[in-house]
């Protein structure tokens, strides 16, 4: 038995690293959308469950033949989409050492290495945004569970009743502010917790899209008047939509005069901590209770990793989450205890996600991260200058981070809708064209155009690629209207 396990490692020890290896070689010349529609793709993949199982180099020529040339261009420098990273290949194979191992991190004594790294990277990153001493957190999916586990800490803070007897026993209806463009896991998280999606109350954005604090006050003492209890107030470092950082110290002293939970949702923005040149723009995220911090984003860790870190620490989370099961319950002299991270938060079996955290910090070190993302934002910066020399396009708002929202406005007499229609034929005609790939949003209620530069392969010369495939789609747009 055991020879036939370590022949089958043998054999995709040396086949998978040719197939990674060609594939990244090809990276940058590959379309980066796939032509395949979801018809050809359930045509490619309708099989029946196998009977016997086939051979491994049989499966290995359907992932190179069937499923690699079918996946969306993620990894690529012409990627502009959402907050998805071109992962460091330190992560890309830590995750294959993580597997070997099958450490459960849930528990010290199932995953004694495990625990401890994850307690390792929760602390560089709680160090990174200078949180305090105390401070300590869990490694989460994503930056939507993170959120949830954030906010259920928050609404546990409101009364110690509510955990085992449910919100009913809160004094009131509870209430979170978060602004307008704050991640739809905030809405999902009010559900879950059973404050209902209405229990989230959106706060008008300024006209570069922040979180507006006079209209969060206003909310929150109408509220108040109303017999509604105030929650915790979201900040966002990073929105979704146009990568903007809300006033964290301004709202950190709205939630503490109204005992507000004050949470940072810094899952995109949280590695701008890295550098010198950028750190400022995080001032006031140390004042947050909780902080969701993704480093499946900017720091190019492949997904999944995301991170609750959490001000008063290990017993905010244990005292929201914590339980033992008797299977667990043995006296085991104590120490270990601290380490078993299912008591932080809500997964049980979890993986060695902190290995590849703790390998791509150690190969970047602050340094590496510090000169990366400071080179995608002048990257975006010169993007936006870009646009602005462009004819027909009007760019929103300023570059805080890698992100830059733009419209395509041409002289013609059209209506808002057919406006909006028109940035989403534009996005489709790049998509089409398998050069780049960029997505739309909604920003004040009229469809833009978004890019975001999340890949550290991602130079100058793409940029200059995307400009000119923006002014060649602007023409056909033209042509076609
Ligand atoms: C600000 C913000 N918070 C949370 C999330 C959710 O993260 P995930 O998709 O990893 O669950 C996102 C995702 O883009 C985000 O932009």
């Amino acid at each position: 038995m055991i020879d036939d396990f370590v022949e089958q490692h043998r054999l995709l020890g040396n086949a998978v690293p040719r197939i990674i290896n060609e594939h990244v070689a090809g990276l940058a010349n590959r379309r980066v959308t796939p032509e395949s529609t979801p018809a050809d793709l359930e045509k490619l993949f309708d099989e029946p469950l196998p009977e016997k199982g086939i051979e491994i180099e049989e499966i290995l020529a359907r992932f190179r033949d069937d499923i690699a040339p079918n996946a969306m261009g993620v990894p690529s420098p012409r990627y502009f989409g959402q907050f998805n990273p071109t992962p460091l290949p330190i992560g890309v194979w830590a995750d294959a050492l993580a597997s070997m191992l099958n450490q459960n991190a849930g528990a010290w004594r199932n995953g004694p290495t495990s625990a401890m790294i994850e307690a390792r990277v929760i602390r560089w990153l709680c160090d990174l945004l200078n949180y305090g001493p105390e401070s300590f957190g869990t490694l989460a999916s994503g930056g939507s569970e993170a959120n949830l586990i954030a906010l259920k800490c928050a609404r546990d803070n409101v009364a110690a009743s509510i955990k085992d007897r449910g919100v009913r026993t809160a004094p009131g209806d509870l209430v979170i502010y978060a602004s307008d463009q704050c991640h739809y896991s905030i809405d999902k998280s009010a559900d879950i917790l059973g404050l209902g999606r209405e229990g989230v109350r959106k706060i008008p954005t300024d006209e570069r899209f922040h979180i507006r604090v006079d209209a969060l006050r206003e909310a929150i003492a109408k509220d108040r008047e109303a017999g509604l209890v105030p929650c915790c107030v979201v900040g966002v470092a990073g929105t979704t939509s146009s990568g903007v950082i809300d006033p964290l110290e301004s709202l950190a002293a709205v939630a503490r005069e109204n005992e507000c939970w004050y949470h940072v949702d810094a899952a995109y923005g949280g590695p701008l901590a890295f550098s010198p040149q950028h750190r400022d723009k995080l001032r006031g995220v140390e004042l947050a209770d909780s902080i969701t911090f993704d480093p499946h984003k900017w720091m190019f860790v492949p997904f999944s990793c995301g991170a609750t870190l959490v001000r008063d620490g290990g017993r905010v989370l244990r005292d929201a989450f914590d339980m033992t099961p008797e299977y667990l319950s043995e006296d085991r002299g104590g120490a270990d205890v601290e380490f078993d991270f299912f008591r932080y938060g809500q997964m049980g079996t979890r993986r060695f996600n902190s290995l590849k955290l703790w390998m791509a910090i150690n190969f970047m070190g602050r340094e590496g991260y510090a000169k990366t993302v400071e080179r995608q934002i002048d990257l975006t910066k010169y993007l936006a200058q870009e646009i602005d020399a462009l004819k027909d396009f009007k760019r929103l708002g300023e570059v805080e981070t890698a992100v830059c929202c733009f419209r395509f406005l041409p002289q013609a007499d059209l209506s808002g809708p057919d406006l909006d229609r028109l940035q989403q034929r534009l996005q489709q005609i790049i998509e089409r064209s398998g050069e780049a790939w960029l997505t739309t949003t909604v920003l004040h209620g009229r469809r833009a155009l978004r890019v975001n530069i999340n890949s550290f392969l991602t130079e100058q010369r793409h940029i200059d690629d995307l400009v000119r495939l923006l002014e060649r789609s602007r023409r056909q747009l033209i042509e076609e209207y």
